[in-house]
């Protein structure tokens, strides 16, 4: 049996559950390649899932994450688009069985592409699943159009400064909300107004939004259908509880959304970087190893862009 150094989770529960283990390395299968993979993002979802198996009812899951960038070691039968050699990255398997804590996943060949030259591994591995629940979102969900007003909670953090650029890229006029620290760094990435959470009700200071993205819930969805106009969009990243109910929403459209692999939405975000419109931020590199210590530092919530995993 041939083996490789995965982090496993052998139970539900805090950052100390995240085990760096030995295991037996996959095989592609047909359609499927093998990446090694040389850096891992973590996402909310991961901790989420670590908790409790999150939202997402599995069985049973060995490893968590779902970010991943790397090189193709070895392809599958029927695979044409990759060839061993070739620098990839996406979020294969999402929401399914993960497989990204891990030096090797093998995952279907379509839930990646080439990985733009102008990035490292460490950033390509930060990008799929935030700037795919952003791209989803604004462009698939809300149907973003140059001009108009998109308001970004959470705006400094994975999904949201993300969801910054390519606002900005698509000639959006961008409002964030953040702590006041993270002001500067906002409005570097392109964001036109930024509102500190901590001392303004944001409902009260902007008016006459088109989308709102939504990365915190509560009672922020709600205050959100009171800035936007008729016929915007509130988008709820989350959970379905953070929806506001149907009578209050009068005629905005509300939802809950779950970001999907994407070869499209990929290849659009690869653009974007190659384009110079759009690059993560890396809040923090840890090696495979210390992905307990990386949970624990992300769960805080203050989160500046991204925190990767550093595996090869
Ligand atoms: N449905 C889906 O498919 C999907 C996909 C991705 C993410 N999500 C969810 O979306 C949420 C955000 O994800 P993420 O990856 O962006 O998280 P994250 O990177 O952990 O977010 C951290 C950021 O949140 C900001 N923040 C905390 N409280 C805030 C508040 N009250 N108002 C404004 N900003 C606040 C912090 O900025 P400050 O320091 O400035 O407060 C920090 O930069 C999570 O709940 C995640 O599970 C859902």
């Amino acid at each position: 049996m041939t083996t490789m150094l995965a982090v496993t989770v052998p139970e539900w529960g805090g950052p100390e559950v995240l085990t760096p283990d030995r295991i037996e390395r996959p095989e592609p299968g047909v359609t499927e390649i093998l990446v090694r993979v040389h850096a891992a993002g973590v996402n909310p979802v991961d901790w989420k899932t670590r908790n409790s198996g999150g939202l997402i009812a599995w069985a049973e899951t060995p490893i968590i994450g779902w970010d991943v960038s790397g090189t193709v070691e070895a392809v599958g039968p029927g695979v044409t688009l990759f060839q061993p050699g070739d620098e990839v990255f996406g979020m294969p398997h999402f929401p399914g069985q993960a497989g990204g804590y891990a030096e090797f996943v093998a995952a279907p060949a379509r839930q990646f592409v080439g990985k733009p030259a102008e990035i490292s591994h460490i950033e390509a591995a930060a990008l799929p699943l935030a700037a795919l629940t952003a791209w989803q979102g604004l462009v698939d969900t809300a149907k973003l159009q140059a001009g108009q007003r998109v308001l970004i909670h959470a705006a400094a953090g994975g999904v949201g400064h993300l969801a910054v650029q390519i606002a900005k890229a698509h000639g959006a006029y961008v409002i964030g909300t953040a702590r006041a620290d993270n002001h500067e760094f906002l409005r570097g990435l392109g964001a036109d107004e930024v509102i500190d959470y901590t001392t303004t009700d944001f409902s009260e200071a902007v008016g006459d939004v088109d989308i709102v993205l939504d990365g915190i819930g509560g009672d922020y969805g709600t205050r959100s259908l009171r800035v936007l106009r008729p016929g915007g969009h509130l988008v709820t990243l989350p959970t379905p509880d953070d929806v506001p109910p149907a009578d209050q929403s009068g005629d905005i459209h509300t939802g809950w959304t779950v970001v999907e692999p994407d070869r499209h939405g990929l290849l659009a975000i690869a653009n974007l970087v190659a384009a110079g419109e759009l690059r993560p931020t890396i809040d923090t590199v840890l090696p495979l190893t210390d992905a307990a210590k990386a949970h624990a530092y992300g769960e805080n919530g203050r989160t500046r862009g991204k925190i990767v995993l550093q595996i090869v």
